[in-house]
Formats: structure tokens, sequence, C-alpha cells
């Protein structure tokens, strides 16, 4: 029995609470998807900027009266201390998530990441809820070259965005020592996945791709398509959670662990992958091209993770290799486009 099976099995013979905010988002979603499918019961909190009616519609249908959605902002902090009543654990996943957005607009990227974050540790720590798990970014290792980067890699936010996430661990880290609460962040590389959003303006790669591949619309590869990414599953990412909302850790304990799935795809193999995978029901995409643009100034050329310290900390061991998780992801944006 692995470890997650394990956890999986204890949680189903002793069911919990979970507050899970950002639930109507795409991580949040799969998240409360798992659970429930666990046997918890589960809190949402989401205040629906990013975050889609259809997910909150689909959870309900799951959970029946094990699901509950708050709709609220974490940057009120009464709601939070509502929303944190009776909780067991919480998994933090609500953020203002675009890169650029944070660029346009630093200062409510910092209200809804930074002091939003604040809150929900300081109504943690009120509730008395005994682990807070928290998405933190690989953003916050900037451009370093040093692969695959581990955890004692120097951090070097280069946007608002990243900044944010690094200062999620810095009060997380501080508020585990002044109060001896007990908080896992997950620094997340770049997770897929069903119900991702296709359409946002700042869409990730893999939807975008997809969603223009069935469309028969351009694609964009800026550089000669060499750029490698740590392409992660949501399937290992609902693993690594639920492993450290469950790992037994030391009152006053906070760790940081990289979540990914320890490889390199590059972008010339990624459309690759998902233009063979759609041609069978998209025969326009048989000769179907990328165009490639030059690089743009500021992008990372090549991400891996080390994922040993996941590893040896929750028994974290990724179930799910990016070929596999195309599969389940495009199945759903072919339905979708079906709609
Ligand atoms: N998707 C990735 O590849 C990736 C990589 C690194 C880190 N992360 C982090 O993972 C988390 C989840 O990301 P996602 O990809 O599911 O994004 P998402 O946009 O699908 O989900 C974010 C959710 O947070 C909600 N939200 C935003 N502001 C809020 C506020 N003020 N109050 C309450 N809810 C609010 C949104 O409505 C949305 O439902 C984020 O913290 C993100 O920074 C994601």
């Amino acid at each position: 029995m692995t470890a997650y099976e394990r956890t999986l099995a204890s949680l189903r013979t002793h069911p919990k609470t979970w507050l899970v905010t950002g639930a109507a988002g795409f991580i949040g979603s799969s998240l409360i998807e798992a659970l429930l499918a666990a046997n918890q019961t589960v809190v949402g909190f989401d205040n629906l900027t990013t975050g889609k009616r259809e997910n909150v519609k689909l959870l309900t249908a799951l959970g029946g009266s094990r699901f509950t959605l708050w709709e609220g902002d974490i940057r009120n902090l009464d709601a939070c201390r509502e929303a944190c009543r009776g909780v067991d654990a919480i998994l933090h996943e609500a953020a203002q998530v675009s890169v650029p957005a944070s660029m346009e607009d630093p200062v409510t990227t910092h209200d809804i990441n930074t002091t939003g974050f604040m809150n929900v540790l300081l109504a943690a720590r009120e509730q008395k809820v005994r682990r807070v798990v928290y998405a933190s970014s690989c953003a916050v290792y900037g451009d370093s070259t040093r692969l695959p980067l581990s955890e004692d890699e120097p951090t070097n936010p280069l946007s608002p965005y990243a900044m944010s996430k690094l200062a999620n661990e810095v009060y997380a880290g501080a508020f585990c020592r002044s109060y001896g609460m007990t908080a896992v962040g997950l620094r997340y590389f770049n997770v897929f996945g069903p119900r991702q959003d296709p359409k946002g303006v700042y869409a990730a790669v893999i939807p975008l791709w997809a969603s223009a591949m069935i469309a028969n619309s351009e694609i964009q590869i800026f550089g000669d398509g060499s750029t490698t990414r740590d392409f992660c599953y949501v399937g290992n990412v609902i693993q690594a959670n639920l492993l450290a909302a469950t790992a037994e850790l030391a009152p006053g304990t906070h760790e940081v662990l990289n979540v990914a799935a320890g490889g390199r795809t590059s972008l010339n193999q990624l459309f690759e992958l998902i233009r063979s995978a759609l041609q069978a029901d998209h025969p326009h995409l048989k000769s179907f091209k990328p165009v490639h643009r030059d690089f743009r100034a500021g992008d990372i050329r090549h991400s891996q993770a080390d994922i040993a310290k996941a590893a040896r900390i929750l028994g974290y061991s990724p179930a799910c290799t990016v070929e596999q998780g195309l599969h389940e992801a495009l199945a759903w944006y072919r339905n979708v486009g079906k709609r």
C-alpha cells in the first residue's frame, strides 16, 4: 500500500471537515471532488472572480449535504473566521493567480494573496484548525538555472505574484513559530487537468493549445520549442495536499515542498503530444503546425523540480505521468467543445 492509499483509507474510516478556499477554481474544485469521493465534509470558500458556478454545481451534485459553498472574499477576516468554524484542516487555494495582472496591479495582488492569506492564518489560529496547507508556486525561484530545483535553492521572485507567494511562506513560518500552528506550503509547478480554464486572458499553455487546436486557430511558440517545463497533472497535486494535511508533524512545524512530476517536457514535445491525441477526432490536425516567434525577454528557458523532499516528508510519489494526465485533460476539453 502506498502512503497515499493509506491516507485515503484512513480518511474514509475517520472522515474530517475541510475548508477549501478557491473552491470554484481549477485546483480547488479538483481537491473538493477528491475529498467528497473519500466521504469527507467540505466547506468551500470562493468569491467567484475566476472560479466557475458550474464547478460549484458539480460539487453540490457530488457532495449533497457534505458540501457547502461560502461565497465570500478572503480579504474579509470575519468571513474567514466564520468559514473556519469546526474545521479540521484548511487547503488554501484562493488567489489572484495571474503574473501579468500582478505586474499591472501589485496592490490588489498583495491584498488578495498576502493580506487574504494572513486572514486565513489568523482565522485558523483562532478556530484552532489543526493543519493549514497552502498553495505556493515555483515562481518563487525566479530564473534560477540550477536544475532540478530543490527547496534549498535561493528564492528570487520576479513579479508581485511570485513575491506574494514567497510572503505566504514567510508568514506561515512566522505563525507556526509564534503560535505553535502546523502548516505546509506546496510549491506547485505547471499544473494541468480537467476544468482548467481555456478561455481566460492568462490561460495556461495546455488548455490554451488544446482549445486552439480544436478550433483550428493559430498556436504561437516563443523560441524554437526547446523550452522545458515540469508539467504536473492535478491528480498528483491532490495527492500532495491530502498527504500534507494528514502527515504526522509536530506542532509548530512549517514545511515548504515542491510539488511536480519531477520531469521535463519541451514545448515541441507537448505540442506533439496534444496534436496526436486530438488528431483522431479532429482530422485537420494531421498537418497542423505551430508558428515560432522570437523568445520573449524574461521567459525562463528550463524548469524542473527536485521532488525528493516531498517524497521524504510526505511519502509523495506522483502517480500520473504527463501523457496519462493529458489523456484525462483532453477528454474533458473534447467534451467541453461539444457542449
Ligand atoms: N495552476 C497552476 O499551474 C498553479 C501553479 C502554481 C501555483 N498555483 C496556485 O494554486 C492556487 C489555485 O490556482 P488555480 O490554477 O486553481 O487558479 P483558479 O483561478 O482556477 O482558482 C483560484 C480561485 O480563487 C478564487 N479567488 C480569487 N480571489 C479570491 C478572493 N479574494 N477571495 C476568495 N476567493 C478568491 C477564484 O474565484 C478562483 O476560484 C492559486 O493559489 C495559485 O496561485 C497554481
